[in-house]
């Protein structure tokens, strides 16, 4: 059997199924050679917080947290590596489903971005004019990359 050499080339790209010629039986398709790279995540992103949304963000966190935790908790080294590869979502998401551990899903959502607006800003996240929204979507845009550590 001849196999054009374009074609080969296009069948490792696309897998074998995109050059079975009439005739011979479809080959089972195979799975794309390998993934696209994900693309660059983008960085400008809208995503802020106000000093006011934090500010009540350590009143909550007073109120419902300190019982189990001391704020120091949620700067240091420990947190920023445990969060530095996730997003101001995936914070908000697990608190916002996990805490307080003994009552867990009990704040309302306002609350909880309240409180990812206190450890941002507890982690040298600059405030500006736009509160974080309580939804764990539009916060997966927010990286939480700076807590580098
Ligand atoms: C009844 C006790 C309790 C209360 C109240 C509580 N937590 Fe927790 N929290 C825990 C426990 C236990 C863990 C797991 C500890 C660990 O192994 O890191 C935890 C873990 C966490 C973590 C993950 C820690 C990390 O460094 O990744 C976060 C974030 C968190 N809590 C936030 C909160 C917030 C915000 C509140 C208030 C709304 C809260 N917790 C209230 C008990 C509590």
């Amino acid at each position: 059997m001849r196999i054009n050499s374009k074609c080969l080339n296009l069948s490792l790209v696309l897998g074998l199924a995109a050059c079975a010629s009439s005739g011979a039986p479809a080959p089972e398709p195979a799975a794309p050679a390998e993934a696209a790279p994900e693309p660059a995540a983008v960085s400008s992103s809208a995503l802020g917080f106000t000093s006011a949304q934090a500010d009540r963000g350590r009143d909550v966190f007073r109120s419902a947290c300190t019982t189990c935790h001391y704020s120091e908790e949620f700067n240091d080294q420990t947190f920023k590596r445990s969060w530095r590869r996730s997003s101001a979502g995936d914070l908000y998401d697990f608190i916002a489903t996990a805490m307080p551990e003994d009552a867990p899903g009990s704040l309302p959502p306002a609350q909880y971005a309240e409180i990812v607006a206190y450890f941002l800003q507890m982690n040298g996240f600059e405030a500006g004019s736009m509160e974080l929204p309580a939804d764990a979507d539009a916060l997966s845009e927010l990286s939480l990359a700076p807590l580098g550590g």
